[in-house]
């Protein structure tokens, strides 16, 4: 019995520690809440199969993948080596898919806070799916709750950091995660919103520098 508790112990204990590597992972994209269901799968969405050592290869081949939003690992054969489902929908997007299995755990991060924001950026066939708001790798247009809503501008619109039809595309020079070479990039590429701060990395070396762009005096003549 009680080597029963410990391990079902150790596997609580693996699971909220891979659950917040992924968080931290997938931070850049979304502030996310991770979602663990024992002995639960998402069925009918898999796109993809793969055998992994263990959940978190599987959570990074997700990652990997942008149509994947949720993903099923499968108790490993006599070997310890697991079965990795990608599902290209989230247990919220199809309620009547989520089943329970034994054996099988499903992981998503779920987004919260900003669902309004989120839905309202969704296009209206998706929005029609009745899908509950999540965010898992890749989903840029998610906003990221960490930075709280303020920082999002009236419904409907991109995250100050993103622009796109689906606001999936990061400007380089808007933030630090994405800098850009030069103002002068900036302004060349059309992301200019006037003079004021951008984030550049004039080396590529990895560090974002704050500069203070002059992007009109001149018509950005002197913008470098
Ligand atoms: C999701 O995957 C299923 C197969 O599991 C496929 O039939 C469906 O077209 C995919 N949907 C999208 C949006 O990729
Ligand atoms: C994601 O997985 C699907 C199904 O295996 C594949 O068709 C697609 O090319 C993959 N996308 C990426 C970016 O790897
Ligand atoms: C990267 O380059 C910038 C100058 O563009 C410099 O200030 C910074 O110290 C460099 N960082 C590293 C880690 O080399």
């Amino acid at each position: 019995m009680a080597v029963l508790w410990i391990t079902q112990f150790m596997i609580v204990t693996l699971n909220i520690f891979l659950g917040i590597l992924f968080v931290l992972a997938n931070k850049d994209f979304c502030g996310s809440v991770f979602e663990t269901q024992v002995d639960h799968a998402l069925v009918d969405h898999v796109i993809q199969t793969n055998v992994v050592v263990d959940e978190f290869e599987c959570q990074l081949k997700c990652m990997g993948n942008n149509s994947c939003k949720s993903i099923n690992v499968h108790r490993g054969d006599s070997n310890g080596k697991r079965s990795c489902e990608l599902n290209n929908k989230t247990r919220q997007m199809k309620p009547g898919h989520f089943k329970k299995k034994k054996g099988s755990t499903y992981y998503s991060s779920v987004q919260v806070g900003s669902s309004f924001v989120y839905s309202e950026q969704r296009s209206k066939a998706e929005r029609e799916e009745k899908s509950s708001p999540f965010c898992f790798t890749n989903q840029a247009s998610c906003l990221d709750i960490s930075r709280g809503r303020k920082q999002t501008t009236k419904s409907g619109q991109c995250h100050p950091e993103y622009k796109g039809k689906h606001c999936e595309t990061p400007v380089p020079g808007w933030s630090s995660r994405h800098p850009a070479l030069s103002c002068k990039q900036i302004l060349e590429a059309g992301n200019s919103k006037g003079d004021g701060e951008y984030w550049i990395d004039p080396e590529k070396n990895g560090s974002s520098l704050k500069v203070f762009c002059d992007m009109t005096t001149d018509g950005g003549k002197h913008c470098k």
